[in-house]
């Protein structure tokens, strides 16, 4: 079977960090490049820190990296957070509860590898036209700047763009404001951007996100693989067990923590891993108040009338998964990371 092709967009932090491991081992993925964009740290942790797995994984030959941006696109946010105001993990300097699940460093070696020279959107455009026509899967887990960029620079390569499946978004569950989602509300025109392009969206939100929890026991059964890439997946689970991922039952025991991004990449070669999926109208509130960056769903003009008399619904524009499969998702990273052995034994 043909593998798909993809390009991983990352804002590597812990579960970007994941995504990656599973982007390269996979047997079903031909993972054309990398680009880097800042969020959960600055842009040259997030590129080293891409580039720190990459080489942990031994597919530095193989797997090019190109760092993007470090800004939004008009947002006041940065993504390290608001002008006057800082997220949580970027206290001034300080550490705080989330510098644990996303540090600035990963706990493994330093990189000697390079990134490209070229820069993440140029290369976006470059190595789009020169693909056959809707032949890539672009697979944003991050900030959607460099994708945004990319679209606006020349919209030639939306014919050679199959679909995006994205980590962002959010309804029921949501973080850090009341209603947004991290990768959206870090530069929320970037993803209106996208889906006001007539590409085909799946967005794989923090409500499926959280709906397939990796447990303290699942992550004992991947280290016990006794890789490389599967220690640093089990770590990357263990420390967000405890952190602001992890999720504990009413008894305050640990059930779990989510793992955002390798989630998405699994919904590309496995869309019945999202188990519930809405398709509906999807946009992002820019408006500069307390909304800002929320994930606005199913809406309709209620002044505009349809054809039926009925309030004009806005088009269809996104597949908005709400529900994934937990059992599912964690069978495809241990099975990923169990080839990868057997075939390094070979
Ligand atoms: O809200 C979750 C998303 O924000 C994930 O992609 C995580 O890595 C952070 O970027
Ligand atoms: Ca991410």
């Amino acid at each position: 079977m043909e593998k798909e092709k993809i390009i991983l967009d990352v804002d590597t932090g812990s579960d970007d960090a994941v995504a990656i491991v599973c982007a390269m081992l996979s047997d079903e993925i031909d993972l054309l490049g990398i680009t880097t964009v800042g969020g959960n740290v600055e842009l040259k942790n997030t590129t080293d820190n891409t580039l720190r797995v990459v080489e942990w994984c031994g597919r530095q030959d193989e797997v090019p990296v190109y760092m993007g941006t470090e800004l939004s696109i008009a947002a006041t946010l940065v993504p390290w957070g608001i002008q006057g105001m800082t997220l949580p993990h970027r206290e001034a300097g300080g550490e705080s509860e989330f510098s644990g699940i996303h540090p600035d460093h990963l706990p493994i070696p330093a990189p000697t590898m390079k990134t490209q020279d070229k820069r993440a959107a140029i290369w976006l455009v470059e190595k789009l036209l020169s693909m056959p026509d809707h032949s890539v899967t672009l697979v944003p887990v991050g900030p959607q700047t460099n994708m945004a960029l990319a679209i606006r620079s020349d919209d030639r390569i939306l014919k050679k763009i199959k679909r995006v499946v994205m980590m962002g978004g959010s309804h029921n569950v949501y973080y850090p404001t009341q209603g947004a989602e991290f990768n959206v509300w870090a530069d929320p025109e970037a993803v209106e951007i996208v889906l006001t392009s007539g590409l085909d969206v799946t967005m794989v939100s923090l409500d499926a996100t959280s709906d397939a929890l990796l447990s303290k026991e699942q992550a004992a059964a991947i280290r016990a693989i006794g890789t490389k890439p599967a220690s640093l997946v089990a770590t990357m689970i263990e420390q967000r067990l405890g952190g602001a991922e992890g999720s504990v039952d009413y008894e305050n025991k640990s059930v779990g923590a989510a793992l955002h991004d390798p989630l998405a990449v699994c919904a590309v070669v496995h869309p019945e891993v999202l188990t519930d999926v809405w398709d509906t109208s999807c946009h992002i509130d820019l408006g500069r108040g307390m909304a800002y960056g929320e994930t606005v769903l199913g809406r309709n003009y209620m002044l505009i009338e349809g054809p039926d008399g009925e309030p004009q619904n806005l088009p269809v524009n996104c597949h908005y998964a709400r529900r994934a499969d937990s059992e599912f998702f964690y069978n495809w990273v241990y099975d990923i990371l169990i080839k990868d052995r057997d075939s390094r034994t070979v």
